[in-house]
């Protein structure tokens, strides 16, 4: 009778097309608490944030930078963070900073173009990275150029902070969140960006977990005889699979498809 049930349970996986989806990681900390606190105050976690006391490091005290006679003034205002500084359009302007990026040796500033006032909370419009940049180490506010340009960058340049070059939705996003989907509606010229979490989370190497916590819950000794336990195998003993699961963000790519 045992070996029947113990056969049976390794017979019987998961349907052959079964799909997995991103659960998220408080679903994950519940039974690894361990890699959970572990991988929290990595620079995974702090890849990006929305901008708050916690999380921003740029001096926002009514500090001043003039660079290519530009004076940009970094402040707050009702507890928000903004940059006065050059917009689209040539003149002076203050933008609100609504996310932060990186921590170290840099942080970065992002502002939010294009939002419609219908927007669901989850999506995020076009975003658009300063070059305003902070110095965590030497604790000062700097210009990040591009590579060998010398004079001050033209308002309609692509390379200007507004520009195309310094867009996080096609320029960044993927990877510094987890499943980032860049959903731009190319009819309404409009982002419509989500992802499952805003930072480097469990997911974004070990793959979508929900037919792992399934067969988790499940008791089944054998796990899924064909999908193990159902994430990316990161522990084979080729190299492959860590490089696979790595090499997307830390390497130079392009996107050439979605997902
Ligand atoms: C209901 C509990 C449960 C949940 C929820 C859960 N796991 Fe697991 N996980 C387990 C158990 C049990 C093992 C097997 C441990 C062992 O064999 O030592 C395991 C193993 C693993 C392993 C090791 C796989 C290997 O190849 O050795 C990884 C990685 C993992 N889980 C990641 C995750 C991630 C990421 C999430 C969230 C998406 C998650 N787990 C959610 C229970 C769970
Ligand atoms: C989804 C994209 C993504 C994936 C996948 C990814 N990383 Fe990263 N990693 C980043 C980003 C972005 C940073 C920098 C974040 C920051 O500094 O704010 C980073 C930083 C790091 C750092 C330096 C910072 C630290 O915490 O010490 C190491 C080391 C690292 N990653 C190793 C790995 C390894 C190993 C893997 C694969 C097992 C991996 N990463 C997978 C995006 C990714
Ligand atoms: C191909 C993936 C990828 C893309 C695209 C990407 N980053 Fe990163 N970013 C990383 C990784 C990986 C690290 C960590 C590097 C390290 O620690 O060695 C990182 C680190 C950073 C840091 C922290 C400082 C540092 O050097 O560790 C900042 C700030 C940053 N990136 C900003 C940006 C901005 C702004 C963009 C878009 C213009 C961008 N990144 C695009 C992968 C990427
Ligand atoms: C940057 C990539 C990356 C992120 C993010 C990440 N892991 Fe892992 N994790 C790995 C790699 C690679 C291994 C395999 C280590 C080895 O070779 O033993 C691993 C191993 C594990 C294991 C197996 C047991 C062990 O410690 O070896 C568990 C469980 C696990 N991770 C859970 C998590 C959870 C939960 C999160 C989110 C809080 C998470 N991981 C985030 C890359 C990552």
């Amino acid at each position: 009778m045992i070996a029947i049930y113990v056969w049976a349970d390794w017979y019987i996986g998961l349907p052959g097309d079964a799909r997995a989806e991103f659960v998220g990681r408080q679903s994950c900390a519940q039974c690894h608490e361990s890699q959970h606190s572990a991988w929290q105050g990595s620079h995974h976690e702090l890849a990006m944030d929305l901008a708050k006391e916690m999380t921003v490091l740029g001096d926002f005290k009514d500090a001043e930078l003039t660079h290519h006679g530009v004076t940009s003034r970094m402040f707050k205002r009702n507890g928000k963070f903004f940059v006065h500084t050059e917009g689209p359009d040539g003149k002076l302007s203050d933008f609100e900073v609504k996310y932060v990026f990186g921590v170290d040796p840099l942080q970065q500033y992002m502002v939010e173009f294009d939002r419609p006032a219908d927007m669901p909370p989850d999506e995020v419009a076009r975003l658009q990275v300063l070059r305003i940049s902070w110095d965590t180490r030497n604790k000062r506010w700097f210009h990040l150029d591009p590579p060998d340009v010398k004079e001050k960058l033209d308002p309609t340049d692509e390379l200007h902070w507004t520009g195309l070059a310094q867009r996080w939705n096609h320029m960044c996003a993927d990877c510094h969140s987890t499943n980032l989907q860049k959903n731009f509606d190319v009819a309404k010229n409009q982002y419509h960006t989500t992802w499952s979490e805003i930072d480097v989370s469990c997911e974004a190497c070990h793959g979508p977990g929900s037919l792992h916590v399934q067969l988790a819950k499940s008791g089944s000794l054998f796990w899924d005889r064909k999908r193990g336990y159902g994430l990316a195998d990161l522990k084979d003993t080729s190299n492959v699979p860590q490089i696979q699961a790595c090499a997307p963000c830390h390497s130079r790519r392009r996107v050439i498809a979605p997902g």
